[in-house]
Order: C-alpha cells, then sequence, then structure tokens
C-alpha cells in the first residue's frame, strides 16, 4: 500500500487519464485502491465532476463493490477465500483461527496498524484450497499452522508488530 493521503493534483491526473474509457468510474475507482489502498473522500467530488456524474452517483458505486474500501488499510492485507471451493475445504475454521489469531473481524485491521482482513471470494486457486492471499501473495492448502508461520514472517520481515 502506497501514501494513505493522496495529493489533490495526483488524484485528478489519474482521474484525467482514466475518464475517457468506456465506463470510467470503475476503472478509475481501481486506479486510485491501486495506488493509494483506500477511496479518499475527498476523490468523490473530484470524480463526479469529471464524469459529469452526482456525488451520490459515484458514492452508490463505491458502495456497491465491497471490494473498494473507505479508509487506509493496514501495512499487510490478509484476504481469506470463502468461495466454494474453499468453504469446503475448511475455511470457516480457517478464517475463525486468522479472526482470534490477529484479534480482529473481516474488514477490521489490528489496532497497531498491521493487518487488513478481508473476505474475498475465489482466487482462482482452488485446485488449493484453501486459499488466502496476503498482499499479492496467494498461499494455498492454508492452515492455521502455515498462517501462524507466514504471520511470523511478516512480523521478522516488516518489524511492524503484526500481532499474532
Ligand atoms: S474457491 Fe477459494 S480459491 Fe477458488
Amino acid at each position: 500500500m502506497t501514501t494513505p493521503l493522496p495529493k489533490t493534483a495526483d488524484l485528478d491526473a489519474l482521474i484525467q487519464a482514466h475518464r475517457t474509457l468506456p465506463g470510467a468510474t470503475l476503472p478509475i475507482l481501481h486506479a486510485i485502491q491501486d495506488a493509494w489502498g483506500y477511496i479518499p473522500d475527498e476523490a468523490l467530488p473530484r470524480i463526479a465532476t469529471a464524469l459529469n456524474l452526482s456525488r451520490a452517483e459515484v458514492q452508490g458505486v463505491v458502495s456497491f463493490y465491497h471490494h473498494f474500501r473507505r479508509t487506509p488499510p493496514g501495512r499487510h492485507v490478509v484476504q481469506v477465500c470463502r468461495a466454494e471451493s474453499c468453504l469446503a475445504m475448511g475455511a470457516d475454521a480457517l478464517e475463525a483461527h486468522v479472526r482470534a489469531a490477529l484479534g480482529i473481524d473481516v474488514h477490521q485491521t489490528s489496532a497497531d496498524g498491521a493487518v487488513t482482513l478481508e473476505p474475498v471470494y475465489c482466487l482462482g486457486n482452488c485446485a488449493c484450497s484453501p486459499s488466502i492471499r496476503v498482499d499479492d501473495d496467494i498461499h494455498g492448502r492454508m492452515s492455521p499452522r502455515r498462517f501462524d508461520a507466514l504471520v511470523a514472517e511478516l512480523r521478522a520481515t516488516s518489524g511492524k508488530g503484526v500481532t499474532a
């Protein structure tokens, strides 16, 4: 994840770079979240103006897609797959372990800002269910023990107090 407070000029440049794409709202929102990790409040009126939409219309799109975050994520984002194959292979129990280990629920960030936990609905890694994604890396055949080791590795490499 990058800077949590985007500069207005950077937001505008990104909006302008995507505003002529078909159905530009979604590409713009994806680009903003890719750049800053979330959709800041100040982006909504700027997108609305650029696309000749109301702010409510843009807000409606953001609210409809749970993929879009409205607050900055933690330093690491952990996503536990909640789709069919992973559920059949124990994703419920795995997610319960992850929540307990991190001390947070889904859509929450640990108090130290280290980890945001999110659900995801298929990572394209069904043959290795249950699967999780940690930042950009997908991990299959996940178990509570392997998750604890992954978090310990995050803690060791980032040195930023991931709790598990
Ligand atoms: S169902 Fe979990 S990776 Fe496809």
